[in-house]
């Protein structure tokens, strides 16, 4: 039997025996308002207490299905066999003894195995390990201004890199990331995301990315000095802006201009990377065009099933900081490494997940075309529905009013219906709900999400 033929068991169902929150999580919900940061939302009244494979269940027994995966992050879903064996066993070793002093085995063979996916002939790459996105973000940065000795970075709108100062200096989807933090980082400046679905400078989908390039070049001649640009950084597909795949051959073109104006390229692949579009970086996905080699590259969420830990790749030709200019405590923790590697274990199929087919990636690409697929019937019989995109498990469907303006009221209406009816979601950009699940979904809990996502949608017509 294929991962796509049509399953012979019912498949599993949310259950929901309370309505939402039920007296335990309300509990735990009013503590939480009480004690914890004002800065965290609380969008959904669930509490999750624990879970298994893609499926979480709150303290009074509703279990839920995950579309969301806490933000891309649950590669391999909840309290999955062989990461729980192999954290276990790196916990019976030894927690923490500090990378940037001592080197550690499972660390440098978890840097092996992640050069080897992007290593060409005669082009060594190294690692460095954080324990977040912005962390590698921001190392990314810093090498990047280190090894030119310029400062200017580029960046785009709508992408988001994180929350640290640089990192949100670079981000460019919304200003309540910034609003009350400045002074920010010097020298950034933004240029439009050249999204297919709205062309931005008065292009088309097949020219968005030229105008964008062109947009550019012309800053270079107007404001930026092209000489002092160290990096330009971008999200190879975005994914907080709203789940946006660039049209095939931008990223080849923006390669050849950083080579002429001599800046390097950053790849931040925190979101789409670690196998989400089926394939193990998203640069490397043939719906962007011809394969081209970033200079820095940098990972986080979906890395270690859960486990804090991120990278930044880079060219061992660029990683030319002196010893001692950059570390972390805890970056490069080697229990999160053991779930590292028992993620890719399970990504590059070493390990199979029932269910799953040859490997996880496989797995995302293929139960990944059936969601997309069947989204777009439902985008055929629902007008609000713009556009339906994106590769693998890495999917945004775009809410529009009549006009075809984003809906963003439109989209919290339909992302509450399917949570309301058992399914974890979350928005994106303007008006996008992202499904991005774990990897381990098979196609039969696809089946019922994607049944899910239809009622919910038919109520709302
Ligand atoms: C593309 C991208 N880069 C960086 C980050 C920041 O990661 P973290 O929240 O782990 O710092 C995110 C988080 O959403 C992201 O999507």
């Amino acid at each position: 039997m294929t991962t796509l033929d049509q399953p012979k068991t019912k498949p599993r169902q949310p259950v929901l025996t309370t309505s939402l929150p039920g007296p335990k999580s309300a509990e735990i919900m009013q503590r939480d308002a009480a004690e914890l940061s004002t800065s965290y939302m609380r969008p959904y009244p669930f509490v999750p207490d624990h879970g298994e494979g893609v499926w979480l269940t709150d303290p009074d027994g509703n279990t839920m299905l995950d579309f969301f995966a806490g933000i891309a992050v649950s590669t391999t879903g909840y309290a999955h066999p062989h990461v729980v064996d192999s954290v276990t066993a790196q916990m019976k070793k030894f927690a923490h003894v500090c990378l940037t002093d001592y080197p550690q085995e499972i660390t440098t063979r978890l840097a092996e195995r992640l050069v080897r996916h992007i290593e060409k002939p005669g082009e060594k790459w190294r690692v460095f390990f954080g324990n977040s996105g912005a962390e590698a973000v921001e190392a990314a940065i810093k090498l990047a201004r280190n090894h030119t000795g310029r400062s200017h970075i580029i960046s785009t709108l709508g992408s988001f890199h994180g929350r640290t100062y640089g990192a949100i200096t670079l981000t460019g989807s919304k200003t309540k990331y910034k609003a009350g933090f400045g002074p920010l980082l010097p020298n950034v400046t933004h240029i439009p995301y050249p999204n297919p679905f709205r062309p931005p400078l008065g292009s088309t989908p097949e020219t968005c990315g030229d105008a964008v390039l062109a947009y550019l070049e012309t800053l270079f001649k107007t404001v930026i000095p092209p000489q002092e640009v160290a990096a330009f950084i971008i999200e190879p597909m975005q994914g907080e802006g709203g789940y946006i795949v660039p049209p095939a051959g931008f990223l080849a073109k923006l390669r050849r201009m950083a080579d002429q104006h001599g800046f390097l390229l950053i790849f931040d692949e925190v979101q789409a990377g670690m196998g989400r579009t089926g394939e193990l970086f998203s640069f490397q996905h043939p719906a962007v065009g011809e394969a081209v080699q970033p200079d820095i590259v940098t990972l986080a969420k979906g890395i270690a099933s859960g486990l804090p830990l991120s990278a930044m790749l880079a060219k061992e030709s660029v990683m030319t900081w002196a010893p001692g200019s950059h570390g972390s405590t805890f970056g490069g923790n080697p229990v999160a490494a053991a779930a590292a590697h028992a993620t890719l274990d399970l990504l590059e199929g070493v390990v199979k997940h029932p269910g799953c087919g040859d490997s996880l990636m496989r797995n995302a690409a293929e139960v990944g075309a059936y969601i997309l697929a069947e989204l777009r019937k439902m985008q055929a019989e629902f007008a609000f529905i713009g556009d339906v995109r994106g590769e693998g498990l890495f999917i945004g469907i775009e809410f529009v009013g009549p006009d075809g303006s984003p809906d963003g009221k439109l989209r919290d209406a339909a992302s509450q219906a399917m949570f309301e009816r058992g399914l974890l979601n979350l928005d994106c950009g303007e008006s996008v709900i992202r499904v991005s699940p774990p990897l381990i979904l098979t196609r039969e809990d696809a089946q019922t999400g994607v049944e899910i996502m239809r009622e919910a949608l038919r109520s709302l017509s």
